[in-house]
């Protein structure tokens, strides 16, 4: 369990004053100037060292991807992107890092824009994200006021501006490209890599795209050092993670813990436990809907971290905890988000636009039992089809939590599509 003094986020709950009064009293914006001074390349280290990965679903380590930005400018200027679209299902964490430490978020702007030699950083906030938007405009113009960023930002000789850019609502949007061609006024869909941002990102220059979770935590770990931030957690999966706890748990909230805590523990500590007791849980989504669901006999010692997920073919995600007790009609909660993937397909590619329809209308025919037994095979073979064979992880996406349902209730699949045959064979009686 994380110690109270290794808490990063400060004004989780909004407790505190989130303008820049509050964020100094929190020791954000403390020593900013001699974080800079250390030079890009120290910083990239420490970041490196630290193992940090990034918070916005794919755990890719963050110090390596700032280290692809160029080092040298051939002309072009370079770009930081925060991920702020937040709309993978059950994911509010991002959310209380923009309305209630909105400082966190543009202090670490500055320090990763500086280790990448960008000039601005863009804000990408879902639209639907009013209140929010409102405060991290309102914190960005006291950052201006005070010096923090702009010209010569805490008196570096570092000039960075930040901007801030509300999207439309649409869950594609949170995808790197789709963003980026957002950003640029076209429509968001995602673009072929390579070429890969940091290459060729936003306006055709090099950009890097970051989760607006991994962003916040820079300062403090170059602050405190990358040796204490190792010391939380698993190798390879260090520090802090907020964890979003929703469904049917006698106290839903986020959380921040450390990373690699036991699910049970957890959701027991923290969530009040589930609904009806621990023996009353029937599956748990450990990361938002995106990756593949987990029967109870897992989630009784899984860890929360990227490897231990994997280990057990799921994934951490964006650590967005949906727990489901045994009132659950699995196979119709899958199938609802076998809609959602289908709903927000952009159409680009045909195995993502063809085949999360073509999944939808299976599984809703399994909720009903209306199905032959063969069809789950059939089922299964076209969310391999669709793995890996689109220009964008929601194919996957949509994939996985029918592969999870298939690899771990197949028999619950088997009995409706019994049942159902029995009721009709008697009602032609
Ligand atoms: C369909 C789709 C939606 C995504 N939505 C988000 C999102 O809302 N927020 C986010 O940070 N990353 C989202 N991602 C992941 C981003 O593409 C990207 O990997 C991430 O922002 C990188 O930040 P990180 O390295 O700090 O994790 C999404 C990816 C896909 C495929
Ligand atoms: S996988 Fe789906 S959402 Fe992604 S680019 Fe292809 S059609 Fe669009």
């Amino acid at each position: 369990m994380l110690r109270d003094e290794d808490r990063i986020f400060r004004n989780l709950y909004g407790t505190d004053d989130w303008r820049l009064a509050g964020a100094r009293r929190r020791g954000i914006w403390d020593n900013t100037k001699e974080l800079i001074e250390r030079g890009r390349d120290k910083i990239i280290d420490e970041v490196k060292k630290s193992d940090l990965r990034g918070r916005g679903g794919a755990g890719f380590p963050t110090g390596l991807k700032w280290s692809f930005m160029p080092k040298q400018s051939d002309g072009r200027p370079a770009y930081l992107v925060v991920n702020a679209d937040e709309s993978e299902p059950g994911t509010c964490k991002d959310r209380e890092i923009l309305r209630f430490d909105p400082h966190m978020l543009i202090e670490g702007c500055l320090v990763a824009g500086f280790a990448m030699g960008t000039v601005a950083t863009y804000i990408y906030i879902r639209g639907e994200f009013y209140s929010e938007a409102i405060h991290l405009q309102a914190a960005i113009d006291e950052a201006y006021a005070a010096g923090l960023i702009g010209k010569n930002a805490c008196g570096t000789g570092y000039n960075h501006d930040v901007y801030l850019h509300r999207g439309a609502g649409a869950y594609i949007c949170g995808e790197e490209t789709a963003q980026l061609e957002s950003l640029e006024g076209k429509k968001g869909q995602p673009r072929l890599k390579p070429p890969f941002p940091a290459a060729v990102g936003l306006y055709g220059c090099p950009t890097t795209v970051n989760n607006v979770e991994t962003i916040a935590v820079g300062p403090t770990i170059l602050r405190r050092g990358a040796d204490w931030w190792l010391k939380i957690g698993r190798p390879k999966n260090t520090g802090t993670k907020i964890f979003c706890i929703s469904g049917h748990v006698n106290k839903p909230c986020n959380v921040e813990e450390e990373m690699g805590i036991p699910l049970k523990e957890l959701i027991e500590k923290h969530a009040g436990g589930v609904r009806g007791g621990w023996d009353n849980l029937l599956a748990i989504i450990p990361g938002g809907s995106s990756v593949p669901l987990l029967p109870k006999s897992i989630c009784d010692t899984v860890l929360m971290d990227f490897d231990s997920l994997r280990e057990v073919k799921s994934g951490l995600g964006t650590a967005a905890v949906i727990v489901m007790d045994k009132s659950t009609d699995v196979i119709a909660a899958i199938a609802r988000l076998s809609h959602f993937y289908m709903h927000e397909s952009c159409g680009q590619c045909t195995p993502c636009r063809e085949g999360t329809g073509w999944m939808w209308r299976v599984m809703e025919r399994m909720v009903k039992g209306n199905a032959s037994i063969e069809e789950i095979a059939s089922l299964e073979d076209v969310t391999k089809q669709i793995e890996g064979h689109t220009i964008c992880a929601l194919g996957d996406a949509a994939a996985w939590p029918i592969q999870g349902l298939i690899r771990h209730f197949r028999p619950l699949l088997e009995q409706r599509i019994n049942d159902y045959r029995g009721r009709t064979a008697k009602a032609a009686e």
